[in-house]
C-alpha cells in the first residue's frame, strides 16, 4: 500500500467476520481495534483518535448509522465506511448523503481487495484534509500577525473581524488611504471558512466603466468586438471563496443594479448571455469616499448601500491611534530589515517622537515606506530621527515628520540640523515625468552615486535607473542632478 498505516477502529458484532478484517487490515501495516458494538466504539472514540471508523450497519445497542450521526458531530476528522450486507444497501447511500466515505459490501466476490482500495482511498482523503486543515491553521496565524495594533480601536477592529468571519454577511470596510483596508479584507477570508478557496480582488476605480463590467460579469463569445473567446467573470473565479470591490464608492450607477443582484439573489449573467450563472460568494467591498455624499448626489444607489454594508468596519487614521506607531514602525523595521547590508538594531529615542508625533496624512503606507526609505538610506546600528525623516518630497503638501519635536529642539539637534540634501523641491504642475527624473538625480547624489542603493530607496530596479540615465535622463553626467533638483 502506498498510504502510511492508520489507526482504524473497526466495529463488527459477527466474531468471525471481525477477526478476518482485522487480519486483513493488519496485514497491510494498519493498527486496527476491533469492537463488537456501537456502545464500545463510542467509548474509545472519547479517549483515542481513529483516521478511520470501519463500521457494520446493523450492530447491537448504538447501530452503525447513530454512531456515524455522532462521530460527524463530535469527530469531524475521523472518516467513516461502513459495512452493508443484505437489503442495507439503500441506508448505506442515505448514509454516504450524512458524511460517510464510502461503503463495502460484505457478500461480493473480491471483498478483500475492494476493502483494501476503499480504506486507503478513505485514509488518504483523510490526509488531504488533515493537511489542509494544518495549512489552513498557518495562513490564519499568517494574516493575524500582518494585522498589526494594540490600540483600542484595532483590538475592537480584530474583534469584530473574529465575530463576522465565521458568517457571510457583506461587509463594508471604512477609512482614509492607506490606514489598512485590505489587511483587513485579507483577514476577514483568511479566518472564514472560505479561506481555502479563491480570494478575488478588484479595484472599482482603476478599471474603465465597460472593461470593470466585463471583469465582475464575464463574457460570450462575441459579446462584443475582440471578444473572441468567452471568459468567466471574477464573480465566477470567486465562486465558494470571497471577493473584495475595492473603492467601491467609485463604481458607476449601472454597474451598481448589476452587482446589487449578485447580491439578492446570488446570480449574475455573462455579457452577451441570457444565462444566469449562480454565484456563491461572499462581498467584501472598501472605501474611502463620502458615499453618504455620493448618495445624495445620486451616484451611490442607497439600496446597494445597505446591502453592502451589513456590518461596517471603520479603521481610524493613524494620528487617531498613536498607540499602534511604535508597534508598526517596530514591525516594518524587522520586515524590511533586509533592504540593508548591515544589521539594525532599532530606534533612537528621538526617532520615536517623531515617529509617534508625526501626523501620518498617508497614514500606515506612508509610515512604512518612511521606515523602509530609512532603512536604506541610514548606517548606523539605530535608526535615528534625521533618518525617519528621511526624503520628503515638498509639493507644497506637508512632509509627514515635519515639525521639530520640543525635545529635538532644546537638544540642538532633530529636524532642523537633518541636512536639506534629504529634501528636494518641485513646483506643483512639474510634468511627471521630470519630477521622477529629479528625484531619481536627488536620490543618486544622496546615494553617492550607488545606483543599486538608489534603486532600492525608490523602490525601482537599477535597470530603471541605468535606463533613465542613458536616455538623456535625468543627467548624463554621473555627478548628480539638475540644478532644480537641489534646494
Ligand atoms: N494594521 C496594520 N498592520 C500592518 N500593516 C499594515 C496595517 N495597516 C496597513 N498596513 C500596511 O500598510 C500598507 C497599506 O495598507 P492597505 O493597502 O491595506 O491600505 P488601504 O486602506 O487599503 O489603502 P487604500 O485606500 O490606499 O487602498 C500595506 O503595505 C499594509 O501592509
Ligand atoms: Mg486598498
Amino acid at each position: 500500500m502506498s498510504e502510511s498505516p492508520a489507526h482504524i477502529l473497526l466495529v463488527e458484532d459477527d466474531a468471525e467476520m471481525r477477526r478476518a478484517v482485522e487480519r486483513i487490515l493488519e496485514r497491510e501495516g494498519h493498527e486496527v481495534t476491533a469492537v463488537g458494538d456501537g456502545a464500545a466504539a463510542l467509548g474509545l472514540l472519547a479517549g483515542h483518535s481513529y483516521e478511520l471508523v470501519l463500521t457494520d450497519m446493523m450492530l447491537p445497542r448504538v447501530d452503525g448509522f447513530e454512531l456515524l450521526r455522532r462521530i460527524r458531530t463530535q469527530w469531524p476528522y475521523t472518516e467513516v465506511v461502513l459495512f452493508t450486507g443484505h437489503g442495507t444497501v439503500e441506508r448505506a447511500v442515505d448514509a454516504i448523503k450524512q458524511g460517510a466515505y464510502d461503503f463495502v459490501e460484505k457478500g461480493r466476490e473480491d471483498f478483500r481487495a475492494f476493502l483494501l482500495k476503499t480504506v486507503s482511498k478513505a485514509i488518504e482523503k483523510q490526509a488531504l484534509s488533515a493537511d489542509l486543515r494544518r495549512l489552513l491553521a498557518l495562513v490564519r496565524a499568517q494574516a493575524e500577525e500582518r494585522l498589526v495594533g494594540n490600540s483600542r480601536a484595532m483590538r475592537q477592529i480584530r474583534e469584530l473581524v473574529h465575530q463576522i468571519s465565521v458568517t457571510d454577511v457583506p461587509i463594508l470596510i471604512r477609512g482614509e488611504s492607506g490606514t489598512g483596508k485590505e489587511v483587513v479584507a485579507d483577514l476577514i477570508h483568511s479566518l472564514s471558512p472560505r479561506a481555502a478557496k479563491p480570494f478575488v480582488k478588484i479595484s472599482c476605480a482603476a478599471i474603465p466603466e465597460n472593461l470593470l463590467e466585463s471583469e465582475l460579469f464575464g463574457y460570450e463569445r462575441g459579446a462584443f468586438t475582440g471578444a473572441l473567446t468567452a471568459k468567466p467573470g471574477r464573480f465566477e473565479t470567486a465562486h465558494g471563496g470571497s471577493i473584495f470591490l475595492d473603492e467601491i464608492g467609485e463604481m458607476a450607477p449601472s454597474l451598481q443594479a448589476k452587482l446589487l443582484r449578485v447580491l439578492e439573489d446570488g446570480r449574475c449573467q455573462r455579457l452577451g448571455s441570457t444565462r444566469d450563472v449562480h454565484v456563491d460568494v461572499r462581498i467584501i467591498s472598501a472605501t474611502n469616499a463620502d458615499i453618504e455624499q455620493a448618495i445624495k448626489e445620486k451616484r451611490f444607489r442607497s439600496d446597494l448601500y445597505y446591502r453592502l454594508n451589513v456590518v461596517e468596519i471603520h479603521i481610524p487614521q493613524l494620528r487617531e491611534r498613536r498607540e499602534d506607531i511604535l508597534l508598526l514602525a517596530r514591525h516594518f523595521l524587522s520586515r524590511h530589515a533586509g533592504i540593508r547590508a548591515t544589521p539594525v538594531e532599532g530606534f533612537e529615542p528621538e526617532a520615536i517622537e517623531g515617529l509617534e508625533s508625526a501626523a501620518w496624512p498617508g497614514n500606515v503606507r506612508e509610515l512604512e515606506n518612511t521606515i523602509q526609505r530609512a532603512l536604506a538610506l541610514s548606517h548606523g546600528p539605530r535608526l535615528t530621527l534625521a533618518d525617519v525623516r528621511g526624503l520628503a518630497l515638498v509639493t507644497g503638501a506637508e512632509p509627514a515628520i515635519e515639525a521639530t519635536p520640543p525635545e529635538a529642539r532644546s537638544s540642538g539637534g532633530g529636524w532642523a540640523a537633518s541636512s536639506d540634501e534629504h529634501v528636494i523641491h518641485i513646483a506643483v504642475g512639474t510634468p511627471l515625468e521630470a519630477a521622477e527624473d529629479q528625484l531619481i538625480a536627488a536620490t543618486l547624489k544622496l546615494c553617492g552615486n550607488d545606483k543599486e542603493r538608489a534603486a532600492r530607496m525608490l523602490g525601482i530596479s537599477s535597470r530603471t535607473i541605468y535606463r533613465r540615465m542613458t536616455s538623456g535622463r535625468p543627467s548624463d553626467s554621473e555627478e548628480g542632478g539638475p540644478d532644480a533638483a537641489s534646494s
